[in-house]
């Protein structure tokens, strides 16, 4: 079997604390069970010269990781990838703020990773890019010389052409995305948006369902929705309900019923939106009070970017609103909270939840609603409440699915949660945990690098066509 070496900006490095993202939560273990390379930045950063490559090897996995330098970050991470491809892509065109200086570290930080990566290359290695950071980083190894098979995995949304034209010099990053064999989306629609783009704006010609040719090459295009470790992550939500963590929460509960919302602070989550649907909740069903309990975990993240930090205060704000109108001396009906919690603990508060709050107003896939389902005990389930702009409202069908930009229709599914009769809720989550069994993490990565490894193996394409459990 060939080597693998998978490329991401963040790079999950073992021991280096608790993180919230979704990428390294999904590479970690795909990696782990098959061994290689993962290579990116180290979330470090340095006026001058930045820190040379450091490898850590674990199991049978090598962590290689370097630094960047502080205009780099900026002009790389801040600025192109967070404030432009983030927002376009999350089809948020009005918070989307170009400079052509961006754009150029985006390029540069791109050369730099390949001229990086290139050292470790071996030509029969299989290369797996993972995000919207390294969009241009096949050609950039092709115009090297590097034949590989390299595939890219887009964790997040792939909006119309109509949005992703908006994004200035589309026409220089967006095509580069040809030099790749194999590219993955988590939906039909995100690979949709995408050949429509490739056949409207590059006048690309389609070979068939999921080929088209590019230059003298050929670009594949697939879905491949990512999972979590279902059954792993159950057990993990079993004991995690013995832990003294878990059950002083329980404990500070006081018999009242919880419901739990859990995202890294950013605009795409809709949280100062979760909260008005919240504050109508209270307003229009006042038996609940005193009687539920909404905790809310939201790690800051991208702190050195304004509109973070506008949403942090704007949160904040809409918290201390709710706790002060609603709110008695003995009840608090939001408790929100900034520090970023093992997953561990995260397992023990879904299953504790009799509601999973996942309401972003755009999201790729969203592992939390998967791992909420996932964290339940069949025989008294909670109910999760799921964005229908989240890419796993595709499989999660049995979730109770809402339009977070209406407040009124979340309130009124939050009531029908809370109140929802046993039966309902054992049919509804066992109907979810059964997509979330056959499309579990491992079945997603096996599924991609079998279809970047051998296109032309028996069932295996075309792979655009609907994935499992999708509608
Ligand atoms: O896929 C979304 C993503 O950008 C991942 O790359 C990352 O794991 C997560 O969001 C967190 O973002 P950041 O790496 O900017 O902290």
């Amino acid at each position: 079997m060939a080597r693998l070496v998978v490329v991401s900006n963040r790079v999950g490095v073992p021991e280096s604390g608790a993180r919230a993202g979704g990428l390294e939560v999904s590479i970690r273990p795909a990696l782990r069970r098959r061994g290689g390379i993962w290579f990116g930045w180290s979330g470090r950063v340095s006026d001058r010269d930045p820190e040379p490559a450091k490898t850590v090897e674990r199991d049978s996995v090598a962590y290689v990781t370097m630094g960047l330098r502080k205009d780099d970050y900026e002009e790389f991470y801040n600025g192109f990838a967070n404030r432009v491809l983030w927002p376009i892509l999350h089809y948020r065109l009005d918070l989307a703020e170009f400079s052509r200086r961006d754009l150029g570290g985006y390029f540069r930080v791109n050369e730099f990773f390949a001229r990086n990566l290139e050292t470790l290359l071996k030509p029969d290695d299989v290369i797996w890019v993972h995000d919207y950071h390294l969009i241009p980083l096949a050609k950039a190894l092709r115009e090297r010389g590097h034949k590989n098979r390299i595939g890219f995995f887009i964790h997040i949304p792939c909006p119309p052409p109509e949005v992703l034209t908006a994004l200035p010099n589309h026409e220089r990053l967006i095509p580069a995305l040809g030099h790749y064999d194999l590219v993955g989306f988590q939906t039909e629609t995100d690979a949709n948006n995408f050949s429509r783009y490739l056949t409207n704006e590059c006048a690309l010609k389609r070979i068939d369902d999921d080929r088209f040719a590019f230059d003298d090459r050929t670009v594949r295009i697939g879905v491949f929705p990512v999972g979590v470790e279902t059954e792993a992550f159950a057990r993990l939500a079993r004991r995690a309900m013995e832990s003294s963590f878990v059950r002083e929460v329980l404990g500070s509960l006081s018999g009242r019923i919880m419901m739990i919302g859990v995202d890294r602070l950013d605009y795409t989550k809709g949280i100062p939106e979760r909260m008005n649907a919240f504050e109508r909740f209270l307003a229009i069903f006042p038996e609940w009070h005193g009687n539920v309990t909404y905790l809310q975990i939201t790690p800051r993240s991208r702190t050195d970017i304004p509109e973070y930090g506008d949403l942090g205060r704007l949160v904040g704000e809409a918290v201390g609103r709710i706790n002060g109108a609603y709110g008695e001396a003995s009840w608090t009906p939001v408790r929100y909270i900034n520090k970023a919690h093992s997953r561990t603990a995260l397992a023990g508060l879904y299953r504790a939840a009799r509601v999973g709050l996942v309401t972003p107003l755009r999201d790729g896939m969203n592992l939390v609603a998967k791992e909420y389902a996932a964290a339940q005990n069949a025989d008294d389930p909670g109910v999760l409440v799921l964005s229908r702009f989240a890419g796993a409202a595709r499989e999660c069908t049995a979730a109770l699915l809402v339009n977070p930009y209406d407040p009124e229709g979340v309130a009124i599914a939050i009531n029908r949660a809370l109140a929802m009769p046993l039966e309902e809720r054992r049919q509804r989550h066992a109907a979810i945990f059964k997509v979330l069994a056959q499309n579990d993490l491992s079945h997603w990565a096996e599924r991609f690098l079998q279809a970047l490894e051998h296109p032309q193996a028996a069932g295996n394409a075309p792979v655009a066509r609907r994935a499992a459990g999708q509608r």
